[in-house]
């Protein structure tokens, strides 16, 4: 973080953090397992970095409650279709507890037989998917995990928006560096449009075209218009691939009709598809673990272009964000602490401690 960027920033402790969400979750009717289980998943977005998809959330999901659109005291069920296959209805509960379900029987299918799938479907936002990738990890396992999500980009050669800024995400066990890849088919994540829109910053003008089809430094009138997807026509094809995998097959809403996080009119019904890999099936585990360091060695130790220090293996920038955060706190702007204590007001919980 830059000097200049780091003074204007207010630093909260994770635990402090954590303890906030937690609290104001159970205050609006969330149990304290669930409650954990999302502050759990809000803290640790906001410890790695993406800021976008952390504690800041916490109004947008608070606006869904009040409005009946997010089912706060819902318990997801979960059903076996094959031995390696199962589904989860997530009976529109956070889409953190329903996914954190659906990775853990992904887990437990794949010790017993080498793989695990689940497809989830009436869900919610999930966040960071780097969360289940996570989960995934900490069990010795790799994974893919996929997410639709509410139309914000165009398909290529079209200008509405369609398809969801849907994170790809997956993850392999290391020696001491772990593969995460976490990112959305997009230039940029819509959610850092609206981190801009909430601190008053502009915006890259290659992230999004506003309503009348021009590029745009204005995230106000960025989020009126479409995102642009990285890599033109191969963005909009994984952003396809992801409601294909996420909502057709789960039978949740796709094709456009998942509803926006911040739109607090009506269900989201989002799908996900998860899959837990054991990765010593063709090799033996050792074997592998040495070979993803062989990897990850002769990824960040190649010859590096003009203007380059240093080469980072995908999921480096956040662990090494996250053991920064753990030690200094996260920093947040004034006006998002503002936003995230009117919501503990609101319903009479501790204000978020600064620390
Ligand atoms: N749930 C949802 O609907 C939803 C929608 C959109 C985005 N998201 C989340 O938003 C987050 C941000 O997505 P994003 O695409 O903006 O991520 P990003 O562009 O910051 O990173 C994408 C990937 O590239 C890697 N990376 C980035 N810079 C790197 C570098 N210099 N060297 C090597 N690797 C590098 C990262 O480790 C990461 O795996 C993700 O966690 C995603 O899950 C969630």
């Amino acid at each position: 973080m830059a000097d200049s960027e780091a003074s204007s920033k207010i630093l909260v402790s994770h635990a402090n953090a954590h303890t906030y969400v937690k609290s104001v979750l159970q205050a609006n009717g969330v149990s304290d397992p669930h409650a954990a289980t999302v502050a759990d998943c809000l803290v640790a977005a906001d410890l790695r970095g993406v800021d976008t998809h952390g504690v800041n959330r916490i109004p947008s999901y608070l606006a869904r409650i009040r409005q009946g659109v997010l089912d706060p005291t819902a318990e997801p069920t979960i059903k076996d279709i094959t031995p390696v296959v199962a589904q989860v209805d997530a009976k529109n509960a956070f889409g953190f507890v329903a996914a954190k379900m659906a990775m853990a029987r992904a887990i437990g299918m794949a010790v017993a037989f080498g793989i695990g799938m689940v497809s989830v479907k009436h869900s919610n936002h999930f966040g960071m998917s780097a969360w289940l990738v996570q989960q995934a990890l900490d069990a010795g396992m790799m994974s893919l995990v996929f997410t639709n999500s509410s139309p914000a980009l165009p398909v290529w050669g079209g200008k509405e928006k369609l398809m969801g800024v849907s994170p790809i995400a997956c993850g392999a066990p290391g020696v001491e560096h772990d593969f995460i890849l976490d990112m959305a088919p997009s230039v940029a994540a819509r959610g850092k449009i609206y981190k801009a829109k909430r601190r008053g910053e502009k915006i890259p003008e290659d992230w999004a075209l506003d309503k009348d089809g021009n590029r745009t430094d204005d995230p106000a009138a960025a989020l009126e218009g479409v995102m642009l997807p990285m890599g033109g026509p191969k963005g909009s094809a994984l952003s396809i691939m992801m409601d294909v995998f996420s909502g057709v097959l789960s039978g949740s809403a796709f094709a456009g009709h998942v509803t926006n996080p911040y739109d607090p009119s009506k269900p989201a019904d989002v799908g996900h598809f998860l899959i837990a890999l054991k990765p010593d099936l063709f090799l033996s585990s050792e074997e592998f673990k040495e070979r993803m360091e062989y990897l990850y060695n002769r990824v960040i130790n190649c010859e590096k272009m003009a203007g380059v220090d240093r080469i980072y293996f995908p999921g480096e920038i956040e662990q090494l964000t996250e053991a920064e955060r753990r030690n200094s706190g996260i920093p947040y702007v004034e006006a998002e602490i503002e936003a995230l204590n009117a919501e503990a007001r609101r319903v009479g919980a501790p204000d978020l401690v600064v620390s």
